[in-house]
């Protein structure tokens, strides 16, 4: 038995070959220079690549993903990634992006053991503590788990804002706007949460607003029954 994993090398050999084509030059132009005008910040889950979602090409986007898109400032990983795209790349955005139907965050929802990955969905359990009374008066259970990985999103776009990377970053004038978006995998669709803010001082209100909303978008749901 192989253990080339040949169909994947010929894969990238094909992909290869067909991008060259579109594009002579593409990859002689990439060695020279990353200037990638995006940080992702996404959940792990195949079924969420950046690039692809975009649309975009290799060199078009930065990206660091780890289970339910969590950041927090003890994670030195996705703090390297934040500053190195920040302080050496100069992207412009960094968006963190969650998903529905996200096996973190209904692990997180539900108490659901996993295992090692238990310790690190602690993140979205604060999350999910946070709003807790609102989260429960949501009956449906599909509604419930979509609207905690919303709240997920708002909370680690707030807590990206809150690193001494960002923090840094604005406060000597640099232009960075965090983002927080929503995937569906059901359709392919970005949704922004509107929560972006481009300084210290858009944090708080861009969360108020953005949370305000959420809710008042589920209580609207929860109301009139699912569409
Ligand atoms: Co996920």
């Amino acid at each position: 038995m192989s253990h080339e994993l040949k169909e994947l090398l010929d894969s990238n050999r094909r992909w290869a070959s067909q991008t060259q084509a579109r594009d002579p030059g593409f990859f002689t132009r990439l060695l020279a220079q990353q200037a990638p005008q995006y940080l992702w910040i996404g959940c792990a889950d195949s079924r969420v690549p950046a690039s692809e979602i975009l649309g975009l090409l290799p060199g078009d986007v930065f990206v660091h993903r780890n289970v339910a898109n969590v950041v927090v400032p003890s994670d030195l990983n996705a703090l390297s990634v934040m500053q190195f795209a920040i302080d050496m790349l100069k992207v412009r955005h960094v968006i963190v992006v969650g998903h529905y139907g996200c096996g973190g965050v209904t692990a997180a929802l539900h108490d659901r053991r996993i295992g090692l990955a238990d310790n690190w969905i602690r993140h979205v359990h604060d999350v999910r503590n946070k709003h807790r009374t609102w989260l429960d008066g949501i009956e449906d259970d599909t509604l419930r788990l979509d609207a905690l990985c919303e709240l997920n999103v708002l909370e680690q776009a707030h807590n990206a804002c809150a690193t001494t990377v960002v923090q840094d970053a604005w406060d000597r004038g640099q232009e960075v706007i965090v983002h927080g978006w929503v995937y569906g995998l059901h359709n392919g669709l970005l949704e922004d949460l509107r929560i972006s803010a481009g300084c210290a001082a858009e944090v708080a209100p861009a969360y108020g607003m953005a949370l305000g909303a959420l809710k008042t978008r589920f209580d609207a749901i929860r109301k009139k029954g699912r569409p």
